[in-house]
C-alpha cells in the first residue's frame, strides 16, 4: 500500500520554512500532497491559483508531490485522497498550543488520521507569510526567505501598488 500524506496550509505565500517542511517530509512517504486551504471566509493577499502556481513551480522536481486545493473540513479531504497522515510544521513554542488543538480536533473528528510534526529547520524558526509581505510591501530584502518565484510574485503585486 502506498503511504500518502497530506501537508495543509494557508501558504499565503509560501516561505522557505514550508519548503523545508515539503521537502524533508516528502522523503518520509511515497506521495505528499501540498494542499492549499481555500476557506471563502478568511481574506487572502494571492488568490488560491496563484499560490498553487508558486508551489507547483516549487516542487516541480519532486515526482512524488502533488499541489491541489482544498474546502471544508481537511480530515474529510484527507479521506478522499486517500491520507492517513497530515504533516504540520513547528516552529516554536508559540505554535504548540494551536497545532495541539488542531491536532486533537482533526482526531476527535477522524482517528483514522493522525497529525505528524516536523520540527522547521532553525534557520526559518522566525519567518511566517504576513512578516515576509510585510518586508516586501516595504522594499526588504526577502530573497533568504523566500523561494525566487515567491520574491518575484511579491514584486510584481506590490509594485501595481
Ligand atoms: N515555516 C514558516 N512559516 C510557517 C510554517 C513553517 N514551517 N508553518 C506555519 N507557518 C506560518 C505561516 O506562514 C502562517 O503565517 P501567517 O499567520 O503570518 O500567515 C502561519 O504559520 C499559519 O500557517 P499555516 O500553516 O498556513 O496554517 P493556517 O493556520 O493558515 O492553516 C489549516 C491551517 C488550513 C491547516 C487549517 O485551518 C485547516 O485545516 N482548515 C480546514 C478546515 C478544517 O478542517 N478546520 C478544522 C481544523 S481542526
Amino acid at each position: 500500500m502506498r503511504s500518502i500524506a497530506v501537508y495543509p496550509g494557508s501558504f499565503d505565500p509560501p516561505t522557505n520554512g514550508h519548503c523545508d517542511i515539503i521537502k524533508r517530509s516528502s522523503k518520509l512517504f511515497d506521495k505528499l500532497i501540498v494542499a492549499v486551504a481555500e476557506n471563502p471566509a478568511k481574506k487572502y493577499f494571492f488568490s488560491v491559483e496563484e499560490r498553487i502556481a508558486m508551489l507547483r513551480e516549487i516542487v516541480r522536481e519532486y515526482d512524488n508531490i502533488e499541489v491541489t486545493h482544498f474546502e471544508g473540513l481537511l480530515v474529510e479531504y484527507a479521506d478522499t485522497i486517500g491520507a492517513v497522515t497530515i504533516i504540520r510544521g513547528l516552529r516554536a513554542l508559540s505554535d504548540f498550543e494551536y497545532e495541539f488543538e488542531l491536532a486533537l480536533m482533526n482526531r476527535h473528528l477522524n482517528s483514522n488520521v493522525d497529525t505528524i510534526f516536523m520540527m522547521t529547520d532553525e534557520h526559518y524558526s522566525f519567518i511566517r507569510s504576513s512578516l515576509v509581505r510585510e518586508v516586501a510591501r516595504l522594499g526588504g530584502d526577502i530573497s533568504d526567505k523566500v523561494p525566487p518565484v515567491v520574491e518575484r510574485y511579491l514584486k510584481e503585486r506590490f509594485s501595481q501598488k
